[in-house]
């Protein structure tokens, strides 16, 4: 299996859509109602022209399967956001998401020279906190923080991945492909 992660371009629209409407991606998401397609092209629009922000679409093997994203680039003070899902339930607990983590986060740290990546998820999300803790972010000692989703107060949980972790922790993600079989191309 050979997974790459490719820059999102027009025809990707309709596709993203499709996967953050679906139930599997948007119960873990602060929104969870249905995107329109207004709103969803308003988003779209300004995504593509934000120049701090990195969206790629994770190909398996030629299909798209997910998306990865590095948003709020700040080269002054070398941070960003970084967020990932993957829309086809069939590529799920395969190696894919890991590599994804692996293409954008040497994206983050070595082509943009960023010291520190942030992410966030639902404290409920253990899947998605137990990938992050993996590829080396470490949850951030706050105090409780919540958001608002329609009745639910959802507890969430902030991680950031500094730039020696990454260093340090990367050949041991190395390690976990090899041994699932999935090889890495990072155009
Ligand atoms: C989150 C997501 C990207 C993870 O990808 P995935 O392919 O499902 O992840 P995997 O099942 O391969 O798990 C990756 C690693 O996370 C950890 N993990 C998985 N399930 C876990 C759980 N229930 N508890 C703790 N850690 C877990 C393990 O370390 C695992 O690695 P291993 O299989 O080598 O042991 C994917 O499930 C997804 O897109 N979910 C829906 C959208 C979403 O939640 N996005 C994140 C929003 S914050």
């Amino acid at each position: 299996m050979i997974v790459q992660i490719e820059q999102v371009t027009p025809a990707d629209k309709s596709k993203l859509l499709q996967w953050r409407n679906s139930v599997e991606v948007s119960e873990w998401m602060y929104t969870n109602h249905v995107i329109s397609e207004a709103e969803h092209s308003a988003w779209f629009e300004q995504m593509l022209n934000n120049e701090a922000t990195k969206y790629w679409k994770i190909v398996v093997d030629s299909a798209p399967v997910g998306a990865v994203m590095l948003s709020e680039i700040n080269s002054v003070e070398q941070t960003c956001s970084w967020a990932i899902y993957l829309g086809e339930s069939s590529a799920r607990g395969l190696g894919v998401a890991q590599a994804a983590c692996l293409l954008s986060l040497n994206f983050a740290f070595d082509a943009l020279n960023l010291r520190l990546v942030r992410c966030e998820a639902i404290a409920q999300n253990t899947r998605a906190i137990g990938l992050y803790e993996q590829v080396g972010f470490v949850s951030k000692p706050t105090d409780a923080e919540f958001v608002q989703r329609g009745e639910s107060n959802l507890a969430i949980v902030k991680l950031e991945l500094s730039d020696s972790a990454w260093k340090s922790g990367k050949d041991a993600l190395h390690q976990i492909l090899d041994e699932k079989g999935v090889s890495l191309d990072g155009r």
